[in-house]
């Protein structure tokens, strides 16, 4: 079911599922407009359905990775590309070794980079460079982050060395062996750098995420919810699954 709120088209599906097959096709419209563009991709548990239905969509010959450029959202900092944890190898198991991608036009965060400040600026940088960042896919915190923008990160912030927060840790630490082993910080694309996307494409799922998609849409706009941030931009599609969707749907 899709609805209209101010600059946001809402889409409500079943499950996890159809809320991934969603994701696919908004996706995949953008993709065909724009085979050339660049996007901006997201890590963690929400996008992995629509990842595996774009690998589905390209295998059937209905989609081609071949001229896009990507930029991930973040990093892990330090981590190593080959640890299993790290957002590269997220990535690359997760979507684009299974699709047509040129792996040269990958961009990730450096989680390995000696000097971090350097690292944001030089990413910031490459975004710019590439002329902007078309069609970003995001993900959302329980605590409303964004990227790895934490409560009270500014709206107007660039690509940043994040310190992560103790909600996120605790949601994240079921990843590594154990919590001493998980990076307490990240390279993240800042709110500012995600606001200048030119169409955001955000997943939510689950009902632990339900309160976070009731603030998006309905709370202030405050950094103490760095998703607020989208209710500023001027083309937000959110797709969500009935469970994150429980406290919202009945008042759109
Ligand atoms: C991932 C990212 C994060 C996640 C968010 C939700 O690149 O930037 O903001 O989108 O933490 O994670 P999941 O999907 O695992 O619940």
């Amino acid at each position: 079911m899709r609805y209209d709120f101010s600059n946001i088209k809402i889409f409500i599906e079943d499950d996890y599922t159809a809320m991934g097959k969603r994701g696919a096709e908004v996706f995949s419209e953008q993709l065909a407009a724009n085979p050339n563009g660049n996007y901006g991709f997201a890590t963690g548990s929400t996008p992995v359905s629509m990842y595996q239905e774009l690998i589905r969509r390209y295998q059937a010959g209905d989609i081609d990775f071949s001229n896009i450029n990507t930029f991930n959202l973040d990093e892990y900092y330090p981590i190593k590309k080959e640890n299993n944890q790290s957002y590269d190898y997220f990535m690359k198991e997760n979507l684009f070794r299974h699709v047509n991608l040129d792996l040269a036009r990958m961009n990730i965060p450096n989680g390995e980079a000696t000097d971090y400040q350097q690292e944001c600026e030089a990413y910031e940088e490459r975004i710019k460079a590439a002329g902007g960042i078309d069609l970003q896919i995001l993900g959302i915190g329980t605590n409303g982050h964004i990227g790895f923008n934490e409560p009270n990160a500014y709206f107007m912030e660039r690509t940043n060395y994040a310190t992560l927060t103790a909600s996120t840790i605790q949601s994240n630490k079921i990843y590594f062996a154990s919590e001493d082993e998980m990076p307490k910080h990240a390279i993240s694309m800042g709110i500012g750098s995600i606001m200048m996307a030119r169409k955001i494409l955000m997943l939510i799922s689950g009902a632990n995420k339900a309160e976070a998609a009731a603030q998006l849409l309905f709370g202030n706009i405050t950094p103490q919810v760095p998703a607020t941030a989208l209710r500023l931009h001027q083309d937000v599609t959110i797709v969500l699954d009935q469970d994150a969707a429980k406290l919202i749907k009945d008042r759109l």
